[in-house]
């Protein structure tokens, strides 16, 4: 059940040193069931982190509470499939075609004092209506394990494990989870 007094908007650039302190904590936290510390660090910064293009695109949402930055995450129209500024490989991200090709749910965190209160799957419902509304009939995602069971309940299918390789040498085990909006048309 969503608490009161969290509210949902898009995210702007002035959100960008919150961000960059709500995701670590998050993930250091949140992720300490499914990953080893060193993954968790290895990805810090290139797989998770603030990728600014969402925000320039105006599809990136943050959750706030008291003027507090307590949840983070976001939808793409670009080919990128995760990862923050510091994990760009290629200087421009190129525009999907949303007839033929998924759009992809980016990046979400949510602050552990507040997890399981609704406000990832509040931001979700949002980044769906906004794909849906932007002409996409599939959203994929590289999910987490951390992320998974949010996906699932929202309808989507693994298509895919893999491993990302990280900076630190280490690997960060992910899933690919898809969902076809031309199949299912309910929000959750
Ligand atoms: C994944 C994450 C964003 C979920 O955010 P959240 O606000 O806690 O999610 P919600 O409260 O909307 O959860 C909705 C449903 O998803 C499922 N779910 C979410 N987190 C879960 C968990 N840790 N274990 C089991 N089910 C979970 C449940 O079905 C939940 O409903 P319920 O609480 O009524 O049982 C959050 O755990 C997080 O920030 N994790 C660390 C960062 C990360 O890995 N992000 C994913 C990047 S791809």
């Amino acid at each position: 059940m969503t608490q009161k007094n969290i509210y949902v908007r898009l995210a702007r650039p002035e959100d960008i040193p919150a961000l960059a302190s709500l995701i670590p904590e998050s993930a250091r936290t949140l992720q300490a069931n499914y990953y080893t510390p060193e993954q968790i660090e290895g990805a810090l910064g290139t797989v998770f982190g603030v990728d600014s293009q969402l925000i320039q695109d105006k599809t990136y949402f943050i959750a706030e509470s008291a003027s507090q930055v307590i949840g983070c995450g976001g939808w793409s129209k670009r080919k990128t499939l995760y990862g923050g500024d510091l994990g760009k490989k290629v200087e421009e991200d190129i525009l999907l075609d949303p007839r033929f090709e998924p759009a992809k749910i980016r990046a979400f965190f949510v602050h552990p004092a507040f997890a399981r209160k609704g406000i990832g799957s509040k931001i979700m419902r949002q980044c769906e209506v906004a794909a849906i509304e932007a002409g996409f009939k599939t959203i994929e995602i590289i999910s987490t394990l951390a992320g998974e069971p949010l996906y699932r309940r929202f309808g989507y299918q693994i298509s895919q494990q893999f491993e990302i390789s990280l900076p630190n040498k280490n690997v960060l085990p992910v899933i690919r989870m898809v969902k076809n909006f031309s199949e299912t048309h309910s929000f959750d």
